[in-house]
């Protein structure tokens, strides 16, 4: 049976906030697809987390073509969603997906060649059973080709309609502005930004962020959670479930050090304060900075997004609370 949309899906006012100065709009919170939307986790929990999104207000899932294990398979599960229960629906999505690491054999499956994000598109939409992407991005700078051929291939995906906007990933601020400017002169905008962004990784404050305000480009903040550090997870051990046991091929747990977990609980405390989970006050702290759209989360189970959404109850800080996180986060 294909899923019935919660007709309050739209009530929760604080959800949408302006991309950069584009027309559109985003949800404060995304949803990411990295993890937990292989083809080896269990597709009913796929489906689950995507379709509890949907019913509390998140419009706007991102991929890449190298989401899995293996690479692909997060869209092809996407793609069945889309198939399955969002039928109806599409028009209500913003759907994203990137091409920049690795995904096929040769030297064409791989950073960004004209040829390679043109291909790689291309069996996106066949695995997503899509016409058309909202966002398309470079996934990253590519230092071997020159930045007029990829903003090129960017451009010419908008025009084609295979992408309604260009968007950029893990570009640093001077890479963003020189990108911006050849985007802007072909006539297909930057709409956005997704650099990696939270409590203990701030360094698109030393340029970035003013970069992206000045271009008018939206940010789309990922991993806001630290792959799950910034949330009660890992507060009393690696439980089994958790990223860092179940899938440690990016967080480890070697990066639950001493140090860290001793500024987690004082995050934790600081967040109790606040009347936040350390999610909450994580994803709020994300969010109150000038230069960020979206907050783009993971989630392994439903409870999480739920939780995660009600962030949006209280986003504000007193000059106090922001010097505290400040102490505790400090290098
Ligand atoms: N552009 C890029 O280069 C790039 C790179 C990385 C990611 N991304 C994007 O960013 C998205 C998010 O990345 P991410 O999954 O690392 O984000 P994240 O939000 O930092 O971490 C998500 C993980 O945190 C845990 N979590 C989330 N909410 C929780 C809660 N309320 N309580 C307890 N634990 C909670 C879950 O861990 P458990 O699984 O342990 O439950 C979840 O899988 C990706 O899906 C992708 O779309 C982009």
């Amino acid at each position: 049976m294909p899923h019935a949309p919660s007709p309050t899906r739209y009530q929760h006012s604080a959800l949408y906030r302006r991309c950069g100065r584009s027309g559109l709009q985003l949800p404060a919170l995304s949803l990411g697809l990295w993890h937990n939307f292989g083809a080896n986790n269990a597709y009913a929990n796929s489906r689950a987390l995507v379709l509890r999104a949907f019913d509390l207000g998140i419009t706007h899932f991102d991929i890449a073509n190298n989401y899995g294990p293996p690479p692909g398979s997060a869209e092809q599960t996407f793609g069945r969603i889309l198939h399955d229960d969002f039928a109806g629906y599409r028009d209500e999505l913003i759907v994203s997906t990137k091409a920049g690491y690795t995904m096929w054999d040769g030297p064409y499956g791989d950073w960004g060649s004209r040829k390679y994000l043109i291909s790689s598109l291309d069996q996106s939409l066949r695995r997503l059973r899509l016409d058309y992407v909202d966002i398309f991005y470079s996934h990253r700078p590519d230092p071997n080709t020159p930045m007029e051929e990829t903003m090129g291939a960017l451009a010419d995906i908008v025009r084609s309609g295979k992408a309604l906007y260009a968007g950029l990933s893990n570009y640093n601020a001077e890479q963003t502005a020189q990108a911006a400017k050849i985007l802007r002169t072909l006539g297909a905008p930057c709409l956005i930004h997704q650099p990696r962004y939270h409590l203990f990784e701030r360094r698109i404050e030393q340029g970035l962020a003013r970069v992206l305000i000045d271009e008018g480009i939206g940010g789309i903040a990922f991993c806001p959670l630290a792959q799950g550090l910034l949330t009660n997870r890992y507060l009393a051990g690696i439980p089994a479930d958790a990223r860092a046991a179940r899938d440690p091929r990016f967080l480890k747990p070697k990066h639950l050090t001493e140090d860290k977990l001793g500024r987690l609980h004082r995050l934790n405390e600081l967040a109790k304060a606040r009347g936040q989970s350390l999610a909450q006050m994580s994803l709020a702290w994300v969010l109150r900075n000038p230069a960020i759209t979206s907050a783009l989360i993971g989630a392994s189970k439903v409870s999480q997004i739920e939780e995660n959404v009600e962030t949006l109850k209280h986003l504000a800080f007193s000059t106090a609370e922001l010097a505290a996180v400040d102490r505790i986060v400090a290098p």
